[in-house]
């Protein structure tokens, strides 16, 4: 044994391993998503994902208090409207529930950083992100929807908007809206590296967006590719996102640390649904211990080389986070 080099040295004690402790997690990295239905004094409990609920506007302002009395310092908005159609038009109406609740939210409280996801599968009635010729995901003619969409959160409050359709060309077509309608500092956190997914399942449920034929190969990434996630990350980078974002996040840590190292940009990891419902399954078996894998989970993503994290744990994370 070569006592020169030992490891653990380092290892010993508490205070020892804090001192060269490389990562840390915050809930100031944290963003906490909501998902908002209509009405008033609504909160349920989402079946796939328990410790999540539907929540009204004015039951969204109460949860969005509660993370930032937390520490967190940002909402993102999804929500399930009142009526469904082919292309998708309560996404953009004034008095939709995500409209309502970013207006009320910002109101409550003028530093959250409200965030909107922008996307058509939640309006549509076949349930795709864009407009539909034929069994087709139309690009060009979803831009401009796409674009109206991003308008009126704007107009309801959102400090960013985050389009999570994967049509070419949106984030363009985003920014100009904005910029001509005199919103040139709304922000735009693009989902550049937006893989097609069986870990968004219980997101599905959640909000009530399955396509209802087909699914979203055509216009999500091949989780096979590595190359074109920074292909796609240039691209929203030429037309102007602010921050981008890789997701899922646990089973593509590979291509966060990969962007780190070729994009000095903000990224955001997106912890999506799947990722977190397993955990919450196993916990409910008593088979992990929830608190520590999760934090664990988390700090992955930060290691890795996100600097935001959204994610369903962030309120207990946080909480989790003020204990230690
Ligand atoms: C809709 C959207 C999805 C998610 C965020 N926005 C689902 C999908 O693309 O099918 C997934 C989020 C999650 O699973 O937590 N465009
Ligand atoms: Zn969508």
């Amino acid at each position: 044994m070569n006592s020169l080099i030992r490891p653990r040295r380092l290892r010993i004690s508490a205070g020892i391993r804090q001192l060269v402790r490389e990562t840390s997690l915050e809930a100031s990295n944290f963003v906490y998503p909501l998902f908002v239905v209509p009405g008033s004094n609504v909160r349920s409990e989402i079946p796939s994902m328990p410790g999540v609920f539907h929540l009204s506007p004015d039951m969204a302002v109460k949860e969005a208090a509660a993370a930032y009395a937390l520490g967190i310092p940002a909402v993102l908005v999804f929500g399930l409207p009142e009526y469904k159609d082919a292309e998708g038009s309560s996404a953009w109406d004034m008095n939709s529930p995500v409209q309502k609740a970013m207006t009320m939210i910002k109101a409550a409280l003028p530093d959250i950083i409200v965030i909107g996801d922008v996307c058509l599968c939640e309006y549509t009635s076949h349930g795709h992100c864009g407009l539909l010729n034929g069994h087709d995901v139309d690009n060009d003619s979803t831009l401009e929807l796409l674009a109206k969409v991003a308008l009126s959160q704007a107009q309801a409050g959102a400090d960013m908007v985050a389009p999570s359709d994967m049509m070419d060309g949106r984030i363009l077509a985003i920014r100009n809206k904005l910029n001509e309608n005199g919103y040139k500092n709304v922000s735009i956190m693009s989902y550049a590296v937006k893989y097609a997914s069986a870990y968004y399942g219980p997101f599905r449920d959640a909000a009530e967006c399955a396509p209802q034929f087909g699914d979203r190969s055509s216009y999500q990434m091949d989780p096979a590719n590595r190359r074109e996630a920074m292909r796609e990350v240039e691209l929203d980078i030429a037309e102007g996102a602010d921050i981008i974002m890789v997701k899922p996040a646990l089973a593509y840590l590979d291509i966060v640390r990969e962007i780190r190292d070729n994009f000095d940009y903000p990224m955001a990891a997106y912890n999506v649904s799947g990722e977190y419902s397993m955990v919450k399954a196993a916990a409910a078996q008593g088979w992990i211990d929830e608190k520590r894998m999760v934090l664990e989970n988390l700090l992955s993503m930060k290691r890795a080389g996100a600097d935001i994290i959204i994610t369903y744990h962030a309120m207990d994370a946080a909480r989790w986070l003020q204990e230690k």
